[in-house]
């Protein structure tokens, strides 16, 4: 009888052992199944979670950096990167940098931003995307897909016009194809791709960090570029104040804590959140 009990509770804490090893999938040799388990956040929620950033990164560009700066005198340019523009990157070409800084990455996430009505005809929505972008039109909501011939779990954010700038330099702008935008609304869209439909806790920590590296990256060529410009007094002053104080633009490391303090908190309680979805299955897996 003893001998018996005794080999339950064996069996009980194996059982719970295996439990907790499969949720955390925290041991050197994992096998397939374990690394599945680990896989706690759906793809559609960290590019979610990531796309929450970049409105917070592109809004800050937008108002704090090109809105102020321009009223200070700084100026920028489509062409901001030959040698003869003085000027810093318009708001969808310093998105374009973040985004070509992570294809550089070893992240496998894409970041495209579109629109039916584009300055640059590159930029034009073209099959399934044009489609969902109708959508994302009417109603502002996302759309969370598997695009069949990239073979690539895509998520599409309505782009809008947060600020006066997009909609005045938009309108005036010499290649547009609309001139009647008004605040508030649907410009374009974000386009996020991920190639799996779930992600690990490293891999979300992954995504999150290439899109802040891929703002440094972007941030510091501006600076870079302004420290090649060849009139001194069109330098603004690099350090911890921006544009609305005067001619001043902030280093990258102020640019980006800013952009922290505004996304961390959320960005945390979303893994934070998963985080007590994961317990939940541990407690399942338990009391089977
Ligand atoms: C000073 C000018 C300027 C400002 C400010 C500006 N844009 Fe643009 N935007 C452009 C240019 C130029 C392009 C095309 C860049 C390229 O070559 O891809 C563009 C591209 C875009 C695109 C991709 C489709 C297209 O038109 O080619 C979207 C969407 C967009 N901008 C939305 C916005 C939003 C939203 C804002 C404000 C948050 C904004 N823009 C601010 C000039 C501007």
């Amino acid at each position: 009888m003893n001998h018996l009990k005794a080999k339950g509770i064996f069996f009980l804490l194996l059982t719970l052992y295996c439990a907790i090893l499969q949720s955390c999938g925290g041991v050197p040799e994992e096998t397939s199944s374990n690394e599945t388990s680990d896989k706690v956040f759906a793809v559609a929620d960290i590019l979610t979670l990531v796309a929450e950033e970049n409105d917070i990164t592109r809004t800050l560009y937008t108002k704090g950096i090109v809105g102020a700066g321009k009223k200070q005198g700084l100026k920028f340019d489509e062409d901001w990167q030959d040698d003869e523009v003085e000027a810093g990157p318009l708001p969808a070409l310093f998105l374009r940098g973040i985004s070509s800084d992570i294809r550089k990455s070893d992240v496998p996430l894409g970041l495209y931003l579109g629109s039916d009505f584009p300055i640059n005809a590159s930029n034009k929505f073209q099959g399934k995307q044009a489609e969902l972008f109708a959508k994302i039109k009417a109603d502002q909501k996302p759309q969370h897909f598997y695009e069949e011939d990239q073979k690539l779990y895509t998520s599409m954010f309505a782009d809008l016009a947060v600020a006066a700038p997009c909609v005045n330099c938009h309108n005036d702008h010499k290649s547009t194809t609309k001139t009647d935008w008004k605040l508030g609304d649907v410009m374009g869209a974000t386009t996020w791709q991920y190639p799996s439909d779930s992600l690990s806790y490293k891999e979300a920590i992954g995504v999150i960090n290439a899109y802040r590296n891929g703002t440094k990256a972007i941030y510091n060529a501006y600076l870079e570029e302004i420290a090649a410009f060849k009139i001194d007094s069109t330098k603004p002053q690099i350090g911890n104040k921006w544009p609305s104080k005067g001619f001043y633009l902030p280093t990258a490391e102020v640019f980006i804590d800013s952009v922290r303090k505004l996304a961390s908190y959320h960005s945390l309680e979303k893994l934070l959140l998963a985080d007590t979805k994961k317990t939940t299955k541990t407690k399942d897996l338990v009391s089977r």
